[in-house]
């Protein structure tokens, strides 16, 4: 049994990770400010769970607050940093905040973990490093490619920050390439929190099925790919969750083969919008207003996971399916809907 410090507690991954971490024997330590989620999440996590984390409502860039709770918690094992800016047209507006907060909060947590003498470090990337992939499915040996948004180099600056940092201290770091996370957790007690007009594909779903949204526009039909629509590899929140557990575990045993380690974290297997929008209605028994409408600037065209690293070296395979995802995430919409 370890005890994790996350940040980005009280967020959408990082709330399925706390509850993942506890179901597996593990304690949790919450440090979030809130800017995208709210305190009553974590009476989602008591009630999967019965257990209630200590939290901390605090910015993770400021020095003294992470500080402390090292202080407080002197039996910390693993840090897994969530907290960042997520939304990458955000990013392009306002480059500065997403470079100054995704950057400083993790500059800031590894200059004091390292001084607590904690050196494992689990990180949230993004398969967004990867662009458009020459090769499919993408391995973590592939190219990074010039990234399309502040938010997108913001990942692969962190990235390189850690290789830099694990070669010159004692950081030991795994560093996850998320690709699409979707859907909720099955009691539908935590999920993901919108806010605004949803740019991801899932929530635009869910929120058009409900009536929020008047219908939702196919990003173009005329891809190379087998019905002409986006292709994602899109992985159930819960499996990611997962997967993080088996991150911590897998440094705080010394099984870590480098000091710094790439991971990808999908199911392997792409699916287009259409086929998205088809497993929606039929799961859910819920027709879908829909139009097809013009490419979205800056979309690849399709991206899957090469996860045999992960299944092998992890441990750790996706369990859930599109149906799940599709139901889990409808399940949660409803919830918020009521
Ligand atoms: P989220 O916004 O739901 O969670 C992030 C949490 O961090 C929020 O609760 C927010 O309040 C908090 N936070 C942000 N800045 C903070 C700061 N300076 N101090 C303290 N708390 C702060 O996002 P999420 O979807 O759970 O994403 C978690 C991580 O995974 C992020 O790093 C994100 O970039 C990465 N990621 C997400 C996706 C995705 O599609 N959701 C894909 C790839 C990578
Ligand atoms: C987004 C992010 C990317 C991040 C990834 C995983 C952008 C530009 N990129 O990419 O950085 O790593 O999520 O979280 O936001 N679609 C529609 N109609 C919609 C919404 C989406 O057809 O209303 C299509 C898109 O064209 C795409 C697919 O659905 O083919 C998935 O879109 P989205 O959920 O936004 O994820 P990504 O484009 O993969």
């Amino acid at each position: 049994m370890s005890k994790i410090l996350v940040t980005g507690g009280t967020g959408y991954i990082g709330s399925h990770t706390v509850v993942e971490l506890l179901n597996a024997g593990h304690e949790a330590v919450i440090i979030d400010n809130l800017s995208n989620s709210e305190a009553a999440v974590l009476d989602g996590i008591e009630q999967i769970t019965g257990k209630r984390p200590p939290f901390y409502q605090e910015d993770v860039r400021n020095r003294t607050a992470v500080q402390g709770i090292f202080t407080d918690h002197p039996d910390i094992s693993a840090v897994i940093h969530f907290a960042a800016f997520k939304a990458v047209g955000e990013s392009v507006m306002k480059p500065l905040a997403y470079y100054g907060n995704n950057l400083d909060s993790t500059i800031n947590l590894l200059e004091c973990m390292l001084a607590a003498n904690v050196p494992f470090f689990v990180f949230s990337s993004s398969c967004t490093v990867y662009g458009q992939p020459d090769e499919l499915p993408v391995s973590e040996s592939a190219p990074i490619k010039q990234a399309e948004s502040p938010y997108g180099n913001t990942k692969q600056m962190c990235e390189d920050i850690l290789r830099n940092v694990a070669a010159a201290t004692e950081l030991q770091a795994i560093s996850l390439r998320y690709f699409n996370p979707v859907g909720a957790h099955e009691s539908a007690l935590i999920g993901e929190l919108p806010r605004g007009v949803p740019n991801n594909l899932m929530p635009f779903i869910t929120q058009t099925a409900i009536g929020k949204r008047e219908k939702l526009t196919v990003f173009g039909d005329d891809y190379n790919t087998p019905d002409g629509s986006g292709v994602r590899d899109y992985i159930h929140v819960v499996d990611l969750a997962k997967a993080h557990v088996k991150a911590c575990e897998r440094l705080i045993a010394g099984d870590n083969k480098k000091s710094i380690e790439f991971f990808n974290l999908g199911t392997g297997r792409g699916y287009s919008v259409l086929e998205v929008i088809r497993a929606f209605e039929r799961v859910n028994g819920v027709k879908l207003n829909y139009v097809i409408g013009p490419r979205r600037a800056g979309d690849i065209e399709k991206v899957y996971a090469d996860t045999s690293l992960s299944n092998n070296e992890l441990g750790w395979k996706a369990e859930l399916g599109l149906d799940e995802m599709v139901a889990s995430a409808w399940k949660w919409e409803q919830r918020l809907g009521s």
